[in-house]
């Protein structure tokens, strides 16, 4: 049989109080509706398409190449919004499945579920249900005395027997579709908020002598709907626990989960320990036996494997196998570390290369330059790179030393096996084997200490 997948995502979010829409509202780094749409292709569905209207051409952005649109001018309900996708689906023959774009918690698993109990059941209308603790908000299940599934109640509708029901709608249906997009028809806007509610459906298929019922997922946490910013710090927690568990799962550890704040896109390699108070994001990738320590951190950045990172920030950055880097140290973007490379505590690095086993230790700005293997540089080495109109690139050969204190003014190249000497200004390029030294000479001024002690006192003498 087809299968279908629409979902809703043409809403404002008004109670977000926000300027961003509500369904592109990240949850652990991507957006909730991305988070519905993922887990719908994994069920490979024939076509998804996501009905689009706030902030329409971004949500399409986010999902380009993953879904089909469809644009509803006016929000004038759920059902108003499924309708809209009749131009895409009417005439196909499937199970049509519904869901909303602000439920990011759900797993294809339980989509798969439900699936295979609407065509286990032979029903028109399966909707998706769970148990809540606080059910105030969500549609609600009314049932008969069989147990039957009559109808669904929203909130603002509810009697005060209804709303004392705490089996709500989730907001994911399966349909048979062509009979979904019959009883669309008949949906009218004669209810408390004016709208047309695609739960109405449930009834009207009824009505009409068609099998309606309920699939009851085991766990309320998965149907978690994203109305406002609270539900949204919810649904961030229990995200962030699954996918820490999975990490674990997969050999990873974590000295403190709870404050191990992981992207859903991160990947990290077994044997590799996360300390507490740890923020990984975007596109991260970390390999193997690594370390991560208590504030850092990390973005975009690729990590290889035997890598310790202790409390620094890395972004859009490189660190290769064998490489440290802090305490309290900053990867600036296009910033790569060769393998065996030290990175100590207090340095800046920026679009540069620190080249194989080569060691920055100390309180040092390396901006716009490319280091060669085995060169050391020294305390307090800046890159000069900026002129106040142009950035400009440095270069230090294999096996260079660079003494404390340097000032390396851009655009500048110290060869292979050459020394700078500490507390330099070079501006000029220093040639293999050779010493540059530029600072101002020492001069000793004799017995100055009697001299001061004349205008002081006795103590002094
Ligand atoms: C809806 C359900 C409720 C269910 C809850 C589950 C209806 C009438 N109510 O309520 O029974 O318990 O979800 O989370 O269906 N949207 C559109 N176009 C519109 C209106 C909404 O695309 O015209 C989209 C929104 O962007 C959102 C989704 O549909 O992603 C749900 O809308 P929302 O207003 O959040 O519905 P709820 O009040 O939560
Ligand atoms: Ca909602």
């Amino acid at each position: 049989m087809k299968k279908f997948v629409v979902v809703l995502a043409a809403g404002k979010g008004t109670r977000m109080k926000s300027k961003l829409y509500k369904v592109l509202h990240q949850v652990c780094g991507k957006p909730m509706v991305e988070h519905v749409v993922e887990a719908a292709e994994a069920i490979n569905p024939d076509k998804i398409v996501t009905v689009v209207g706030n902030g329409a051409d971004e949500v399409e952005k986010v999902l380009a190449g993953k879904s089909e649109f469809v644009l509803q001018e006016k929000q004038l309900g759920t059902g108003d919004a499924v309708l809209t996708a009749q131009t895409e689906l009417a005439d196909q023959v499937g199970a049509t499945l519904v869901i909303t774009g602000d439920t990011p918690l759900f797993t294809s698993q339980t989509f798969q579920n439900l699936f295979d109990y609407h065509q286990k059941k032979g029903n028109a209308a399966t909707v998706l249900t769970a148990q809540a603790p606080n059910p105030y908000g969500y549609g609600r299940i009314i049932r008969d005395e069989q147990g039957n599934v009559l109808r669904i109640v929203e909130q603002k509708d509810g009697n005060t027997e209804e709303l004392q029901v705490n089996e709500i709608n989730t907001g994911v249906f399966c349909f048979d579709n062509q009979k979904l997009f019959a009883a669309l028809k008949h949906v009218t806007n004669n209810n408390a908020q004016g709208e047309y509610y695609l739960t109405d459906v449930l009834e009207i298929l009824r009505n009409h002598g068609e099998h309606v019922g309920a699939y009851k997922m085991p766990d309320f946490s998965e149907s978690l709907g994203v109305n406002d910013r609270i539900a949204l710090a919810q649904a961030t927690k229990i995200m962030q626990k699954r996918i820490n568990e999975e990490h674990m799962r997969n050999g990873v550890s974590f000295v403190d989960p709870a404050t191990a704040y992981i992207d859903a896109d991160v990947e990290i390699g077994c044997d590799t320990v996360i300390e507490a108070n740890v923020v990984i994001k975007g596109k991260t990738v970390i390999g193997n036996d690594c370390l991560i320590t208590t504030g850092s951190r990390i973005v975009d950045t690729k990590i290889g494997n035997h890598v310790t990172v202790t409390s620094s920030t890395l972004e859009n950055a490189t660190m290769a196998d064998h490489t440290d880097i802090g305490p309290n140290s900053h990867l600036r973007p296009n910033a790569v570390i060769c393998s065996g490379a030290h990175v100590g505590n207090f340095v800046e690095i920026k679009n540069a290369t620190i080249g194989e086993n080569s060691k920055v230790g100390h309180l040092t700005y390396v901006g716009d330059a490319t280091l060669g293997k085995d060169v050391n540089v020294g305390c307090g080495t800046i890159f000069a790179n900026y002129d106040g109109v142009q950035k400009d690139h440095t270069t230090v050969g294999d096996k260079s030393f660079i003494g404390s204190g340097a000032t390396l003014v851009a655009p500048v190249n110290v060869a292979d096996h050459a020394f700078v000497a500490a507390d330099s200004t070079i501006t000029k390029d220093v040639a293999r084997y050779d010493m540059a030294i530029a600072r101002g000479r020492q001069v000793n001024k004799p017995d100055y200490w009697h001299k001061l002690a004349l205008s002081k006192s006795e103590d002094w003498q």
